[in-house]
């Protein structure tokens, strides 16, 4: 409990909002570029930079082009990036098969960036909806998406991306026991010190819908994805996805989208003490970007004060779109 304070006068609270340091002395959440996490679409060629109009600012990049990117936004800072590819339309299969491929463009990208910028973390997402050509997560039997199945491709592709060099695998496709069978098969290949952050409290959500355009999944969406995905509506569920997949084995856990699930944030944070992340998805970046470039937000300002709130909030890292303009911001700060 907090005890009893002074009344007023003798308690004002804007005695400590009188000046810039003495703000600053007694702020208790602050942004640090180290625990930004910045995503990276790659596509196929080479000096490519490919434009994503429901997502200003943010581009495509070849594997090349990707490693100069990735090195520029180390050096502001920024110690950690994760990987989604766009596939082109003739490698995706019902089944996904491109994810196992020792070459393809997830595995080659992790590859290169290990070479040519060997201090960053690299995170590689996992999941089949950049593979397959109806666009869902998992794989589809008798026209339903069917776990256990789906698990089974997910232990491959984890494989395949731990072999290339992975450090994170974050499992985003969120089928029932794949903590457990990841971690499974990961040991299997003594990849015991690969680390796991589970997307596990992640919403069937329209805030998807720009990163969908990004990795050209859209057109390929059949249906949505609510019979894995949560309900917005929920939140007790939250815990117990977050509680068996810590009993799994995962390292880390993530909420997904951010900004409308801050309950959740919080919630996970206090009831668990564990490492929690929070996703600021495309959709919100979009927003906040479309804002700006109308003239009623101003862009820095809002992306601060957002991610702030998700400090705040109980968010550790937060992956976010704007990693390196804030990146950049905070080391003139
Ligand atoms: C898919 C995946 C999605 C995102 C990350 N991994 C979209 C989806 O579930 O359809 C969304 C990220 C974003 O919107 O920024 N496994």
């Amino acid at each position: 409990m907090v005890p009893e304070r002074a009344p007023f006068p003798a308690t004002r609270l804007r005695r400590l909002r009188q000046h810039a340091w003495l703000r600053d002395l007694v702020q208790e959440h602050r942004l640090h570029p180290s625990e930004l996490i910045w995503p990276v679409f790659l596509c196929e060629g080479q000096k490519q930079r490919i434009d994503i109009p429901s997502m200003p600012g943010v581009q495509r990049y070849s594997v090349d082009v990707a490693v100069v990117e990735i090195a520029r936004a180390h050096q502001l800072g920024i110690q950690a990036i994760a990987l989604f590819p766009q596939v082109p339309d003739n490698l995706k299969t019902p089944d996904g098969a491109e994810a196992f491929r020792k070459d393809n463009l997830v595995c080659t990208a992790t590859r290169a960036i290990k070479q040519n910028v060997p201090g960053v973390g690299i995170i590689c997402d996992v999941a089949l909806d950049p593979y397959t050509d109806h666009g869902q997560d998992g794989l589809v039997v008798d026209g339903e998406v069917h776990n256990d199945r789906s698990v089974e491709a997910l232990q491959r592709q984890s494989l395949n991306q731990a072999r290339a060099g992975a450090d994170i695998l974050a499992p985003s496709d969120m089928m029932d026991g794949r903590i457990a069978a990841i971690r499974d098969a990961l040991d299997t290949e003594s990849f015991e010190k690969v680390v796991l952050l589970s997307y596990a409290a992640k919403y069937a959500s329209s805030f998807y819908g720009p990163f969908r355009d990004a990795i050209g999944s859209t057109s390929n969406l059949k249906g949505d994805k609510r019979s894995y995905q949560m309900n917005p509506g929920n939140s007790n569920v939250a815990l117990h996805e977050v509680a068996l997949d810590l009993q799994e084995g995962a390292d880390m856990v993530m909420v997904k989208p951010a900004m409308p699930y801050m309950d959740i944030i919080g919630d996970i944070k206090r009831t668990f003490k564990v490492p929690t992340l929070a996703y600021q998805v495309s959709g919100e970046y979009a927003m906040l970007k479309f804002a700006a470039i109308a003239g009623a937000l101003t862009w820095d300002e809002v992306m601060l004060e957002s991610l702030l709130g998700l400090k705040r909030a109980g968010s550790d890292a937060i992956f976010t779109y704007a990693a390196r303009d804030i990146a950049s911001l905070l080391s003139k700060a």
